[in-house]
Formats: C-alpha cells, sequence, structure tokens
C-alpha cells in the first residue's frame, strides 16, 4: 500500500513537472520569423539540425524557421558572412558560434552581442552543464550564447574492414600508427584521408595534443609552453611524418569528402571530430561494426573539446522567437533530439542516456573522466586574430614542409598573441 501510495505520488510529481515546463517552454500562439545562420550542410549535421527544428516547430507551431546555412566546415566560411551582417546592422535572428575565445570575442568585443546570462538563471543552465563548458562560455562574468552540444576533436576513426583485411589494431601511439600507415601504403591503401586547409590545422592540434600531453598542450594557450621548445619541435616532426601518409588531393577535399575515403575503402583511417560519426551514420554506417575509433595515438586520456552554441545578437529581429529557440537548444528534449545524430555528446549532464550510441555513451564518459583541453581549430583556446596566424603557418607548411620555418612562424604568433 505505501508502496503503491510512493509510486502514485511520483507520477504526480512528474506529471506536474512535465506540465509546469511544458507551460514555460511551449507556446502555440507564439509567432515571428526566426533566421538562424549555420554551417551545417554536410550529412549527419544537416539531419541533426533538421531535428531541432522539428522539436521547435513542435513547440512553437506558428513561428516560422528561415535556414540559412553557409558551407563550409569549422565555420570557416560563416563566420566572415556573420560579421559582415552584423557589423552591417543587419543581424539574423541567431547564429552557431562556437564557445570559446575563439568566437566570441568578435562578437563581445565591439558590444554587438546580448549576454544571455538571464536564461542560464532562468533554466537553472548552470547546474546541468559541466563546469568546464561553463567556463569556456563565460566572459567578462556574461554567458553570451547557449551550448547544444559538446564535440571531441581528437578522435581517429578507421575501417574495420580494411584493418581485418590487412591483420591491423587500431593504433594508440605514435609508433603503432605509423607501423599501421606503412602496412597500408606498401598494400595501396591511403592510410590517412585528409582534406582542405582547416582539416590540416585539426589534425595538426591533435598531434600537438598528443605530443606534448594535456598539461603542456594547455601551455601553449597561455604561455605556459614556450612554442620554440624542444618539445614542440618533436611534435611538429610527428605532424611532418603523417603527411607522408596522406592522399595527394586533400586541399581540394572538404572533411566529408576526406571522410568519404574511409568509408569506400579508399582511405583507411581518418582523423576528425565527432561530426564524423555523424557522417558515418548518414552514409549508412554501423558504428562497431563498419567502423572503429580511438582517441589519436598518443592522445588517450584527453579529450579536446568544441561545443557549438547560439547566441542573441543586438537589434535580433523577433527577439522574442530567438529568446524561445535559446531556451530549446538548451533544454534536454532540445539535446536528445540533435546530438544521437550530430555525433556529439549533450551539453547538459542529464541526459538520457538510452539514446545514445555505442561511440557517444563512450565519449560521455571519456568527458566525465579525462583532462579536457580546448580545440583551437574550432574556436575554444586561442583568439581570432591568433588562429588566423596558425592556421596560416600550417597552410603553408602543408606545401613547404619546412620544420623550422613552421616553428619560427608558430612562435612569433604566440608572441603577437599573448
Ligand atoms: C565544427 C563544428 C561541428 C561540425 C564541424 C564541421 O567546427 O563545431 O559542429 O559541424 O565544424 O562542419
Amino acid at each position: 500500500m505505501l508502496r503503491k501510495t510512493l509510486v502514485l505520488l511520483m507520477v504526480a510529481g512528474l506529471l506536474v513537472g512535465f506540465s509546469g515546463m511544458a507551460e514555460v517552454e511551449r507556446d502555440p500562439d507564439l509567432q515571428g520569423t526566426l533566421e538562424i545562420v549555420n554551417w551545417w550542410t554536410a550529412g549527419g549535421e544537416a539531419e541533426a539540425l533538421a531535428a531541432l527544428f522539428s522539436v521547435f516547430s513542435e513547440w512553437h507551431p506558428r513561428v516560422s524557421v528561415i535556414n540559412s546555412t553557409i558551407a563550409g566546415g569549422a565555420g570557416i566560411g560563416a563566420r566572415a558572412v556573420l560579421i559582415s551582417r552584423i557589423l552591417g546592422g543587419v543581424p539574423p535572428g541567431t547564429f552557431q558560434v562556437h564557445a570559446g575565445r575563439g568566437t566570441i570575442d568578435p562578437h563581445v568585443i565591439p558590444g554587438h552581442m546580448e549576454p544571455v546570462t538571464f536564461l542560464y538563471e532562468e533554466e537553472g543552465w548552470v547546474d546541468v552543464f559541466p563546469q568546464a563548458l561553463l567556463d569556456m562560455l563565460r566572459f567578462e562574468g556574461e554567458f553570451w550564447s547557449v551550448p547544444v552540444n559538446i564535440h571531441r576533436s581528437n578522435v581517429l576513426w578507421y575501417n574495420k574492414g580494411v584493418f581485418a583485411e590487412h591483420g591491423l589494431n587500431p593504433p594508440t601511439t605514435f609508433a603503432e600508427f605509423f607501423a599501421a600507415a606503412e602496412v597500408l601504403q606498401t598494400a595501396g591503401v591511403i592510410p590517412l584521408a585528409l582534406g582542405e586547409t582547416w582539416t590540416v590545422v585539426h589534425l595538426f592540434e591533435t598531434v600537438l595534443l598528443a605530443a606534448l600531453g594535456p598539461d603542456a598542450y594547455i601551455g601553449l594557450w597561455n604561455g605556459d609552453t614556450d612554442w620554440g621548445a624542444p618539445e614542440v619541435t618533436a611534435a611538429l616532426e610527428y605532424f611532418d611524418r603523417m603527411l607522408n601518409y596522406v592522399n595527394q588531393d586533400f586541399a581540394a577535399l572538404s572533411w566529408d569528402e576526406a571522410a568519404g575515403l574511409v568509408v569506400d575503402g579508399t582511405a583507411a583511417m581518418n582523423i576528425m571530430g565527432d561530426w564524423a560519426h555523424g557522417y558515418f551514420m548518414g552514409r549508412g554506417w554501423t558504428p562497431g561494426v563498419d567502423y572503429g575509433w580511438v582517441p589519436v595515438p598518443g592522445s588517450g586520456g584527453a579529450f579536446q573539446a568544441l561545443s557549438d552554441s547560439f547566441g542573441l545578437p543586438k537589434g535580433a529581429p523577433d527577439r522574442h522567437v530567438v529568446v524561445a529557440w535559446l531556451r530549446m537548444i538548451g533544454s534536454r528534449e532540445g539535446q536528445d533530439a540533435f546530438n544521437p545524430i550530430k555525433g556529439s555528446i549533450p551539453a547538459r549532464v542529464d541526459a538520457d542516456r538510452t539514446l545514445y550510441d555505442a561511440y557517444l555513451l563512450s565519449a560521455m564518459d571519456d568527458f566525465a573522466r579525462d583532462a579536457i583541453v580546448p580545440s583551437m581549430m574550432h574556436g575554444a583556446a586561442a583568439s581570432p586574430a591568433w588562429m588566423h596566424d596558425i592556421i596560416e603557418a600550417v597552410s603553408f607548411f602543408a606545401a613547404d614542409r619546412d620544420v623550422v620555418v613552421l616553428q619560427r612562424a608558430l612562435v612569433n604568433a604566440a608572441a603577437d598573441a599573448l
């Protein structure tokens, strides 16, 4: 009897909880137009965004949504368009922006964004977003955007069939990586699929982490690690050696085209953030069957993190619908609709784990256990000007392969930035 009463009380509590939430979050009468600028055009990304739209239109069926996509992974194309729109006084309702120093600065410092700290307070987000993420999002005491996910950048993906065919195990150290790469190259398989410039820089940052370890890697961004140190030279040499095993046409491929080489078996491995997981699933691949994953060799125990978030520009058209969007993407329902498709883990720690596959569960566990370090290429570690200098230095290096010149450029870039 007592048990029955308790169960009834719990059910009633849940119902009150849900209906209370529904009153706050859902509004069938809300009207307006919401323009969302983002760069999610590739397989996996576009489907995940569509899942967010369907939750939003269920909550607010009378709001029209304009999906303004600007192609270019890592926001390479979107950022420039966005800055010119914001500075030109025609901001969209909201836009995708990385959490952290690389993208918050240009929007906040010139005073073009509204802080959204009020939403964190009203929605209780400081209790459900992890501290490491809150630290990335906070700038001058305020929060400036709402995170929808956490991605991991230091992942090596591999084609299980190709690995089995050549009797290989996934590499966990640089030595194992180079040994496997030799076997594959000799057999006529591209060992490591690579794409356009930003993906080269992505590879580069994961190698820096793997070679230096999490503490010294973090030190690169706060001045504690000297970019001219012999340890950094050693990391650059690993990077240089890795480039011996990539497809020659890398500069011409987008990140998803490079990942596609692994799907068709032309290449065996790809080092990419876990949006590649979303892409592979979109291609009909089954995780753990068709493809496997390990941290980038040498980087086990470290989680190189970044987060996609959305902001509220000053003067946003139909501000009230933007606020409704931001509440939805920060909600459990929104995040649980988006992340299992996107290949990212939710920003919230209270997600419904039953909705996530083996890769994402392992990523959630790693995030809780590993050293969390920021991704530079995806906006979490360095200012935009510093990022620009690093991207330039690495892209020259991909052509001339001169480690001394690269290290000198990196030292100069750090001296300008710090
Ligand atoms: C990252 C972004 C991810 C993914 C990727 C490739 O910068 O955070 O969500 O979309 O670019 O486009």
